[in-house]
């Protein structure tokens, strides 16, 4: 049986990494891999109903930690663990760096607070006590600010998020880049800005390079 694969996601709203998340998945199905393609907030219908909630809903900075966790807490029961406990691929757009570089940096909640939170929601009865679930692979769509506010202007009736301000996603994507600083091998780091061959080529060498592709 393969080992478990545990992909993640991320980027500020506009970043583009849906289309290629839809690549992947079939890249890695076309190699006969059993893929899990999955969403955070979301995920399960629990974690779903909590993200329409957090997406669309006023709440304080720590309801919206909480809440982001509490989905997590039950993706990672009902769907992630079982889906590398079988050795299937698990591609999850986004996960637990969205929380520190949204929760954390854009909202400027306390990051003490979101690495506790972390310990307790990542915490999992496959890994030895004291290691985290994590992906093993975080793709990160860097792309500037400016660029990806012209993306998202271009949807309909934004959430919560997409409505926010460009110090708000400036403040996010450098929430990202503190996290991709301090976990350099997990994170692949991808030039969103370039043509969409570029970056599907970009991501595909990134996985390649970890030998889960030919
Ligand atoms: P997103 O993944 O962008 O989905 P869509 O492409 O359908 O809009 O939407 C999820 C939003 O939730 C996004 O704005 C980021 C935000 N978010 C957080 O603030 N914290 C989190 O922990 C996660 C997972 C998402």
């Amino acid at each position: 049986m393969s080992e478990g694969v545990f992909i993640s996601f991320e980027g500020i709203d506009g970043a583009g990494k849906t289309s290629h998340v839809e690549a992947l998945v079939q890249a890695f199905r076309d190699a006969g891999r059993q893929v899990v393609q999955t969403r955070e907030p979301g995920g399960t219908p629990l974690a779903e109903r909590l993200r329409e909630l957090v997406l669309h809903q006023p709440m304080d900075a720590l309801t919206e930690a909480l809440v982001m966790f509490a989905a997590r807490r039950d993706h990672l029961g009902q769907v992630i663990e079982p889906g590398l406990a079988r050795g299937d691929v698990v591609l999850c757009d986004r996960f637990t760096d969205a929380t520190f570089a949204y929760q954390g940096g854009g909202r400027g909640f306390d990051i003490a607070v979101l690495e506790q939170l972390e310990r307790w929601v990542q915490s999992v009865d496959a890994l030895p006590a004291g290691r985290l679930r994590q992906p093993h692979l975080t793709v990160w769509f860097d792309v500037p600010v400016d660029v990806a506010a012209r993306r998202v202007a271009a949807a309909r009736s934004p959430d919560r998020f997409e409505a926010e301000t460009r110090d708000f996603f400036q403040r996010v994507a450098d929430g990202y880049a503190r996290r991709a600083a301090a976990d350099p091998q997990r994170f692949a780091r991808i030039d969103g800005a370039q043509s969409r061959e570029a970056v599907r080529e970009q991501v595909l060498q990134a996985v390649r390079s970890r030998g889960w592709l030919a």
